[in-house]
C-alpha cells in the first residue's frame, strides 16, 4: 500500500477517535499549558490559532487570552489547492464569514504574519510528527514562513490521537511542541493533567540510564519494565549497563539480544565486558553495545557512538573505566573521554551526551563528572552496584550521579547470593562460587531530562523501581 493510501485510511480512523473524546474530556488544563508554553517562547509576537471545525479542540480561549495580553492573533485562510495559507487578524469581536472546508474566516482581510502556529491534527506520535488533513496546507505554509525566519509550530490534540508512529514522507517536519488534552493521571497535580507527550512542549529529551543488570532476576525485571517505562515515561532513549547480566559475569549474546528487543537503545559493559565468550563476536557487528573506551587497544567493538533518534536528534554515549581500585590497570580514562567528547560537541552535533564512568572509587567518578561538566548531559557511575544519593546538576549543566546502583536483588551482597560472600568475609575461605541472588530485582538508575537545543540537564531523577528499595520515580510524567 502506498503512503497516501495508508494515510487516508488512518485519517478516517483517527477522525473517529477524536470525535469520540471531543467534548468529553475537560480542555482547561491543556488550555493553560498552551498559554504557558506560548508565553515562554522567545521572540513571539504574532500567533496563529484556528477557528475549530468538527471535533477540533477549541483554541479560542487561548487566542482570546493572547489578544488580551497584546499578542497579534490571526487565523489561517485557505487560498486554494496547492497554495500556502494566508493569515487574517482575529480578535474575539471579529466579524466572520464562511471560508473553505466549512471553517469560518474573518470578513475583513487584515493580513498578519505569524511566528508561532497552533495547529489542529488528527494524530501525533512521540517524535512529534503529526497527521493532518492531507491538503498539505500547513506543510507548504510552514516552508514559506520559515524562509522569513524561525516559526514554531505547536499541536493541540487529545491523548486519544496518539500513535506509536505517524507514517511520514520526506517533507514532513516534527512539531516543536504538542499540548495534549488528557485525563487527570494524578489528582491534584496540574502538570499531570498533560499526558507524557506534552513534554515535547518544553523541548526536552527523556533519557533513562539503568545500572548494572545482575543475573536472571535483574534481566527479568529489565525485560518486563522497559516497554512499560518507555510508554509511561515516554522515554526517548534507554541505556542499560549489562556487564553482570549473565550469571553475574559479563553479557552473553542471547541476553544482549533480549535486552535490545525489550527496548534498550544502547547497552554499556564494563570490566566484565568480555567474560562471556560470545560477546567478542557480537560486539563487532552490534553498534548498540559499547565496551569501555579504554578497555584495551585490541578489544573489539567501540567505546563511544552517536545514535540518531526518531526525531533526528543525536545522542552520544561513551563509557570509560576508572583506574583506582580496579582489578586491572586500564589506560587513562580522562584523556580518552576528552578526545571522545570533542567528536560530539554538546548542543552542536549531539543533542545529548551520556557518559558511563565504570569505576570503584567515588572520588574518581566525581572528578570525571567535573571533568565533563558542560560537555555532557549526564555523567553517571556504574560498577559498585549501590545507588548513591548525590543526583545533581553540576555548575556547567551536566547531570551527575556517582553510582546508578544495580538492577538486581538487593537482598544480597552487591547482587550475589549472600551466603558465599558472607562466609568468605567471616571465615576468610572460599567455599563455593558466587551466584546471583534470585529474589525480585529493583531497577536502579537515573532519568535525565535534557534541553534538546543546549543538551544541558534540566532535571535529574534517581530511579528505583520494583523490588526492595524505596521507590523513586520522576514526577509529572
Ligand atoms: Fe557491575
Ligand atoms: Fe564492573
Amino acid at each position: 500500500m502506498d503512503l497516501d493510501r495508508i494515510k487516508s485510511d488512518l485519517r478516517r480512523d483517527m477522525a473517529a477517535r477524536r470525535k469520540a473524546v471531543h467534548g468529553v474530556v475537560a480542555i482547561e488544563p491543556a488550555t493553560a499549558a498552551m498559554l504557558k508554553w506560548i508565553r515562554a517562547a522567545a521572540g513571539v509576537e504574532v500567533v496563529s490559532g484556528y477557528l475549530p471545525i468538527r471535533s477540533e479542540i477549541d483554541p479560542r480561549p487561548v487566542m482570546s487570552a493572547l489578544v488580551a495580553e497584546g499578542y497579534g492573533v490571526c487565523v489561517p485562510v485557505v487560498e486554494g489547492p496547492g497554495l500556502a495559507l494566508s493569515f487574517r487578524a482575529w480578535t474575539p469581536d471579529t466579524a466572520l464569514i464562511a471560508g473553505a472546508y466549512g471553517a469560518a474566516i474573518p470578513a475583513e482581510d487584515r493580513p498578519l504574519k505569524p511566528d508561532l502556529l497552533m495547529v489542529p491534527l488528527l494524530a501525533f506520535d512521540p517524535a512529534g510528527y503529526r497527521l493532518g488533513y492531507g491538503g498539505g496546507y500547513y506543510d507548504r505554509t510552514l516552508a514559506a514562513l520559515a524562509a522569513g525566519g524561525r516559526v514554531r509550530c505547536v499541536g493541540f490534540a487529545y491523548e486519544a490521537q496518539a500513535l506509536d508512529a505517524v507514517p511520514r514522507g520526506p517533507y514532513d517536519q516534527p512539531l516543536d511542541a504538542l499540548v495534549i488534552v488528557a485525563r487527570f493521571r494524578r489528582v491534584g497535580r496540574v502538570d499531570a493533567c498533560l499526558s507524557r507527550v506534552a513534554r515535547l512542549a518544553v523541548g526536552c529529551l527523556y533519557i533513562l540510564f539503568l545500572g548494572d543488570v545482575v543475573g536472571r532476576s535483574g534481566r527479568a525485571a529489565v525485560l518486563a519494565a522497559l516497554p512499560v517505562l518507555r510508554r509511561d515515561w515516554s522515554l526517548d532513549f534507554i541505556i542499560v549497563n549489562g556487564e553482570n547480566a549473565s550469571a553475574g559475569m559479563g553479557l552473553s549474546a542471547a541476553h544482549a539480544r533480549e535486552m535490545l528487543e525489550a527496548g534498550a537503545d544502547c547497552i554499556t559493559l564494563g570490566d566484565h565486558a568480555f567474560d562471556q565468550k560470545d560477546m567478542t563476536a557480537l560486539i563487532a557487528g552490534e553498534p548498540r553495545i559499547l565496551r569501555p573506551l579504554n578497555y584495551a587497544k585490541t578489544a573489539p567493538g567501540q567505546g563511544s557512538r552517536l545514535y540518531t533518534l526518531a526525531n533526528g536528534d543525536k545522542v552520544f554515549v561513551a563509557q570509560v573505566l576508572g583506574q583506582v581500585f580496579m582489578r586491572r590497570a586500564f589506560e587513562d580514562p580522562f584523556g580518552q573521554i576528552d578526545a571522545a567528547l570533542k567528536t560530539a560537541p554538546l548542543g552542536g552535533l549531539a543533542a545529548a551526551v551520556i557518559v558511563d564512568v565504570h569505576a570503584e572509587a567515588t572520588s574518581e567518578k566525581m572528578a570525571m563528572g567535573h571533568f565533563c561538566d558542560g560537555r555532557a548531559s549526564l555523567v553517571v557511575g556504574t560498577h559498585t552496584h549501590v545507588p548513591t544519593a548525590d543526583a545533581q546538576i553540576l555548575p556547567g549543566g551536566t547531570g551527575y550521579l556517582t553510582d546508578a546502583g544495580m538492577c538486581g536483588d538487593y537482598n544480597s551482597v552487591i547482587g550475589m547470593d549472600k551466603a558465599e560472600p558472607l562466609g568468605r568475609f567471616v571465615t576468610g575461605m572460599p567455599k563455593n562460587r558466587f551466584t546471583p541472588a534470585l529474589g525480585p530485582a529493583t531497577l536502579a538508575g537515573v532519568l535525565v531530562e535534557t534541553d534538546r537545543k543546549t543538551g544541558q540537564a534540566k532535571r535529574v531523577t534517581p530511579v528505583r523501581y520494583g523490588g526492595r528499595l524505596s521507590p523513586s520515580a520522576p514526577q509529572g510524567v
